[in-house]
């Protein structure tokens, strides 16, 4: 049965804005985006809304439902009250370029900025054989559809704008922890996490792994495992001696 529902959408661009009232029909089974998608089809034609595929899996209609980063197309209306104000907001980590649309360019820029797979030097192809066994524990990671709503909720860089230039956020951490688990590559993955990329600045606070829709244990099984063999490189009795015999 339909009923009517009170949005709060946020209206604006990078000079400012503020939330504008909407009282919107809605229809048995539908979920956040398509009352967006409504607004713009009987109240406001000019509303800017990212969006792709309505299915979970593009990643592009990320935004702050009741303040609460999520995806519209996967937020179902019946999991609000019908008489509960609902608002909408773009997500707040990044700068906004109009409406519910903000300026993700962050995370191609540091997606760019973590070195490819690196394979022994000489490896013919078909020399090695993958087993399951060698993607076990990363095939989890290959699952992320670039939402970035960690990368948004990650307080490191949400409440610290200057942590930015220093810190990659967990999507990219991620990436460096499956590129280290891969066994072929033969890049040290430890340091450029610490050194280039920010690990330390990660305090584990799970919010990442909290707000990803494809359930992801990012904290638990990326970031904390690399974190573990950073120290255990750092304080291993075998690469101490080694340093100071080659500092000789
Ligand atoms: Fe989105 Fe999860 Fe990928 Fe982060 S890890 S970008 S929350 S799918
Ligand atoms: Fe941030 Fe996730 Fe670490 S939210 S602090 S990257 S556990
Ligand atoms: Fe593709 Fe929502 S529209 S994830």
């Amino acid at each position: 049965m339909g009923y009517q529902a009170q949005f709060k959408v946020w209206r604006g661009d990078a000079e400012g804005g503020d939330f504008v009232d909407y009282a919107v029909d809605v229809e048995e089974g539908e979920v956040v985006l398509d009352i967006m998608h409504r607004i713009q089809a009987t109240q406001a034609g000019d509303m800017a809304v990212r969006w792709n595929c309505k299915a979970g899996k593009c990643g592009s209609c990320s935004a702050e439902v009741n303040g609460r980063p999520r995806l519209m197309c996967m937020t179902r209306m019946s999991t609000f009250e019908e008489n509960e104000e609902i608002s909408v907001a773009p997500i707040r980590t990044f700068p906004v370029i109009r409406d519910l649309v903000t300026d993700v360019d962050f995370n191609y820029a540091k997606a760019r900025e973590v070195p490819a797979f690196a394979p022994p030097e000489g490896l013919a192809p078909g020399e090695y054989r993958m087993a399951q066994a060698d993607v076990e524990r990363s095939q989890e990671f290959r699952k992320c559809i670039e939402c970035y709503l960690c990368q948004n909720v990650c307080h490191v860089v949400r409440d610290h704008e200057e942590n930015k230039q220093e810190f990659s956020g967990p999507r990219y951490l991620m990436r460096i922890a499956e590129l280290d688990m891969h066994p072929l590559d033969v890049r040290n993955r430890k340091e450029d996490a610490q050194e280039e990329h920010g690990l330390g600045y990660c305090n584990i606070t799970k919010c990442c792994t909290e707000v990803c829709p494809e359930h992801i244990k990012i904290t638990d099984n990326a970031l904390i495992p690399m974190k573990e063999r950073v120290v255990d490189r750092k304080y291993d009795p075998l690469v101490w001696l080694g340093k100071k015999i080659f500092k000789r």
